[in-house]
């Protein structure tokens, strides 16, 4: 009574599931159903290639199909090119957190999707017509977070703090973790700064998720030093290292050298008010 068989048997369903949906897919283009511009680019090889990302996703080992994204939940309508509302209905904490930063607000506001080309910041010139959406960073079809941690932010942003990540020990510490499912407590990637893990409460008590608005740990700066800094560096380490521009466009690089006067009133208080109580 071995459970073994059970594993190849649920993964050849799986596969013929999708080759069906993919049938179905294509039989939709063709009878003119879906938009113009994906049924005149989509080939068979291109939905061969889709189905082969799923197929190594968590989304097929959690059954999680074609059809889940692809079909409107009400009116059963066949969705070419799905938005962030289609992962609504399993992800609502990412789907709201990500409306509310510079990447997402102006999907939030029914703008178009943020793109390169609207920055301020330098970005890299071959990504300028790069749309923002969910399936910008991690693909909607792998849905791969180790490389949507790093990798993905660099392939648009271009500025001297992004760039030098890099020579940084903390990037040369994600990169000896890259193995692992997810960036671990040990390492740290630009999410871990910009997108950073948080407790939410839901029905079923605590769960700690990402928090996609990219905004939050910036507005106020030390906001950061709170929610990331203190899991690993002491209070005073982080924010002499967070209040010091150069070490923050160099990517903290080295240990900060900066001594916040804030810190030696602390103490000369500290020092005074041991005085009174002696
Ligand atoms: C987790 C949700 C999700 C699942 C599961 C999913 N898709 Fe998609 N798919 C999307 C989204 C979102 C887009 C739109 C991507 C974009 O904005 O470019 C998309 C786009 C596509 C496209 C158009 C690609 C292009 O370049 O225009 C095809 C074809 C496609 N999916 C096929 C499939 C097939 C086949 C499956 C099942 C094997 C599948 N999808 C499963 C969410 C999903
Ligand atoms: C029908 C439910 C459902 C829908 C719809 C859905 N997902 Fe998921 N998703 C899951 C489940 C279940 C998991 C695995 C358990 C978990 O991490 O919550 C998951 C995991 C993920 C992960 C984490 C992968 C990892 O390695 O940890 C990402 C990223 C993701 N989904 C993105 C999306 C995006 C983007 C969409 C919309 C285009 C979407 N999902 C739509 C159910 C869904
Ligand atoms: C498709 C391109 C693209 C990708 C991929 C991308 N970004 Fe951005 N990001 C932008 C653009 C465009 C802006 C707006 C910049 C501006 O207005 O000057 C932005 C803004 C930001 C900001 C500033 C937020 C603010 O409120 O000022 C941060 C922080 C940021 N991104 C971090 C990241 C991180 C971390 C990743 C990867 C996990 C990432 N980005 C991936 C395009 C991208
Ligand atoms: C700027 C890049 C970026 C964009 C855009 C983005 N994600 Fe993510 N997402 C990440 C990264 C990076 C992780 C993993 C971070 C980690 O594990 O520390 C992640 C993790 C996740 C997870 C698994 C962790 C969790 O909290 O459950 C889900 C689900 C998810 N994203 C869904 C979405 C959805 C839905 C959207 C669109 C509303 C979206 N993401 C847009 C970068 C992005
Ligand atoms: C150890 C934490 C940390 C890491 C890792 C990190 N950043 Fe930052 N980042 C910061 C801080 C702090 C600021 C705030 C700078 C400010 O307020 O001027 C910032 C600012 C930014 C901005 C906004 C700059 C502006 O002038 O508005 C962008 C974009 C950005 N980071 C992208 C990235 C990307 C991409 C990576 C990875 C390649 C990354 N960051 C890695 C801490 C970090
Ligand atoms: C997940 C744990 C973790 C988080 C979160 C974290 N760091 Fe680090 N940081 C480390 C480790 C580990 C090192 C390497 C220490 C060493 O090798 O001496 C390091 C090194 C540094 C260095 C010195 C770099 C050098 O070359 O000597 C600075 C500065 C620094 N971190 C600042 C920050 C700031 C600011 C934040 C928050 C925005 C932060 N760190 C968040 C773990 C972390």
């Amino acid at each position: 009574m071995s459970r073994v068989p059970v594993r190849p048997l649920r993964q050849s369903l799986r596969a013929i599931a999708a080759i069906v949906l993919g049938c179905w897919l294509v039989a939709i283009a063709w009878s003119g159903g879906m938009s113009p511009a994906l049924a005149d680019g989509l080939t068979q090889a291109e939905i061969d290639t889709i189905t082969q990302q799923w197929q190594g996703s968590i989304h097929a080992l959690n059954d999680v199909n074609c059809a889940s994204c692809h079909q409107e939940a009400e009116t059963k309508a066949f969705l070419a090119q799905p938005t962030q509302e289609s992962c609504r209905s399993c992800h609502e904490q990412a789907v709201d957190t990500f409306l509310l930063g510079k990447h997402g607000i102006r999907l939030l506001e029914g703008q178009t999707p943020l793109t390169p080309a609207m920055a301020r910041l330098p970005m890299h010139a071959d990504a300028l017509d790069r749309q923002m959406t969910c399936n910008t960073c991690h693909d909607v079809h792998s849905v791969n977070t180790v490389q949507a941690a790093t990798d993905s932010c660099l392939t648009c942003h271009n500025d001297a703090h992004s760039v030098n990540y890099q020579n940084s020990k903390h990037a040369k510490l994600f990169e000896a973790d890259r193995s692992l499912p997810r960036p671990s407590n040990a390492s740290v990637s630009c999410a871990t700064c910009h997108l950073p893990r948080h407790s939410v409460t839901t029905g079923s008590g605590e769960v700690v998720k990402v928090n996609h608005n990219n905004t939050y740990t910036l507005k106020p700066r030390d906001r950061m030093v709170a929610d990331v800094c203190m899991n690993c560096h002491g209070v005073e380490y982080s924010y002499n290292s967070i209040f010091d521009d150069e070490l923050v466009t160099a990517n903290f690089d080295k240990p900060p050298h900066l001594e916040l006067e804030t810190f030696d009133l602390v103490r000369a208080l500290e020092v005074r008010r041991g005085d009174t109580t002696k």
